[in-house]
Parts: C-alpha cells; sequence; structure tokens
C-alpha cells in the first residue's frame, strides 16, 4: 500500500497514519517528523529548515524532497509506506509522482481528513508528544495525566508541546494550508485517487472511516 494522507494541522494524520502503519505492517513517513529530527540534530538539511518552521512556512521543496528520496530509498519502504504530511504543494505531489513512476509503484490512494476549524484549535492546543518514543497525546481527548507524561515509555518522562503549536504559529500554518496544501485535493480528484472522510470524530471512529475509505475489511474498533 502507498497512501498519502492529506489535511490541515492538527487533523489527525499523525494519529492515523501510526494506526494504518501497525495494521498493514509499512512506515508511517512523516516529513514533519524527519525535518524536527534534523533540526534536533543540526544537519545541513535542519539548520536550513529551521526558520521556516519557526514561522509555520514550508520548508523549500529541495530539502523536503532530498529527505523523502532518502527515506523512501530506505528498505522498509519496499511493501509500501504511508505519507503523513507530504506532498503539501503541486511541485511537490509532481516530485513524489515521477519519483513512483520511475519505479513502477503508484500510489494507491490518498486520504483528504476534513475537521472543523474549532476542533482543530481545541486538538493543537491539547497535544502533547513524549520525546523519547514519539507518541503522540491530547490533555483533553486522551489524558495522559497531572502533570502529563507518557504512560508508555518505562520511567513515563515528561510530555512537551510542540515550538510551532504557538496561536500565531498555528494560524500562519492554517493560512498556508489553505494556500497551497487543500488545492492538491482537487489535483488527486481530477486523477480519480482522492478519498475524503469526515475526521471530526474520536479516534477510533475515525480509524473506521479510514479503513472503509482504504477498502480494507469492516475495521472492529478496541474496547477502551
Ligand atoms: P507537520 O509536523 O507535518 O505538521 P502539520 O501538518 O501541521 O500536522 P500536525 O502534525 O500538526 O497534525 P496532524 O494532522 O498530524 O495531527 P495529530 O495526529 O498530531 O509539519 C510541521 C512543519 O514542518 C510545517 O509547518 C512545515 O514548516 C514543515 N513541513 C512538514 N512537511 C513539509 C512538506 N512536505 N513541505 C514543506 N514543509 C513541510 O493530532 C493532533 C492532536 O489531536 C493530537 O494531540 C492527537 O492526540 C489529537 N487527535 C488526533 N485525532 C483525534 C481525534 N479523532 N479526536 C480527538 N483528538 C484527536
Amino acid at each position: 500500500m502507498r497512501i498519502v494522507l492529506m489535511g490541515a494541522p492538527g487533523s489527525g494524520k499523525g494519529t492515523q497514519a501510526q494506526r494504518l502503519s501497525e495494521h498493514f505492517g509499512i512506515p508511517q513517513v512523516s516529513t514533519g517528523d524527519l525535518l524536527r529530527v534534523a533540526v534536533e540534530r543540526g544537519t545541513q538539511y535542519g539548520r536550513a529548515a529551521r526558520a521556516a518552521m519557526d514561522a509555520g512556512a514550508l520548508v523549500a521543496d529541495e530539502i523536503v524532497l532530498g529527505i523523502i528520496r532518502e527515506r523512501l530509498a530506505e528498505s522498509d519502504a519496499a511493501r509500501g509506506f504511508i505519507l503523513d504530511g507530504f506532498p503539501r504543494n503541486l511541485s511537490q505531489a509532481e516530485a513524489l509522482a515521477k519519483m513512483l513512476a520511475s519505479i513502477g509503484q503508484p500510489l494507491d490512494a490518498v486520504v483528504l481528513f476534513e475537521v472543523d476549524p474549532a476542533e482543530i484549535v481545541r486538538r493543537i492546543s491539547g497535544r502533547r508528544t513524549c520525546q523519547r518514543c514519539g507518541r503522540v497525546f491530547n490533555i483533553y481527548s486522551n489524558p495522559p495525566g497531572s502533570p502529563p507524561h507518557c504512560p508508555v515509555c518505562a520511567d513515563h518522562p515528561p510530555l512537551t508541546q510542540r515550538s510551532d503549536d504557538t496561536e500565531a504559529t498555528v494560524q500562519r500554518r492554517l493560512q498556508v494550508y489553505e494556500q497551497q496544501t487543500r488545492p492538491l485535493a482537487e489535483h488527486y480528484a481530477a486523477q480519480g485517487q482522492l478519498k475524503t472522510i469526515d475526521a471530526n470524530a474520536p479516534v477510533e471512529t475515525v480509524t473506521a472511516r479510514l479503513m472503509e475509505a482504504l477498502g480494507e475489511p469492516a475495521h472492529r474498533p478496541r474496547a477502551g
């Protein structure tokens, strides 16, 4: 399976990509996560990407495409992948199509998550991440304790808020999404690849809708 998940910041792409990754046994490839690692490590890509990310703007295509090419060439991506946050504009979509055509492996589906603006603000303001395992939680919908700590890692490290989840940066990210990324939906719709799901629902319900959109046999929500 080669899948693209599209949607506004905070629409739940990362959360659902992790679930699809477990279900299909293929990697989640998040350009946001890859860029954050590059920034953290101070690599050449990271140093170049930092200012754009802090400002809520898109990182230059050549950096993102370089990172994606390297990641998709890794052995675990040979059986498929879930692209989370890429492509984000038409030139990235065209570059991806060329990359996949050259290996004879076109996309299977592009799924667009639709979420109301007020719910997006609530999700982003409540998001907390474990720096150790990378899992994402929410203090409203998935309470990780007080003070928030990772319930999965053995020593329960404190959870942190992403530096680009400030009100001003989120507004900018939402504008960038509307102007540069959302129009890609029409591009993929014209190619007959787009599936749109209502993602204004609890995580389990969204997973069930996603599986249905992908033509997977009925997904039974996990208990609890
Ligand atoms: P990136 O990291 O991709 O951020 P984003 O697209 O803004 O998306 P988010 O990670 O904010 O949200 P999400 O949809 O994954 O939601 P999540 O599952 O976490 O990009 C960051 C920056 O990197 C960009 O601004 C840009 O600078 C750069 N960048 C990245 N890719 C690029 C590219 N291709 N080109 C150029 N630049 C690029 O969920 C959010 C919260 O809601 C969580 O707390 C979660 O627990 C909760 N939640 C999830 N689902 C539900 C639900 N159904 N109900 C209730 N709560 C839920």
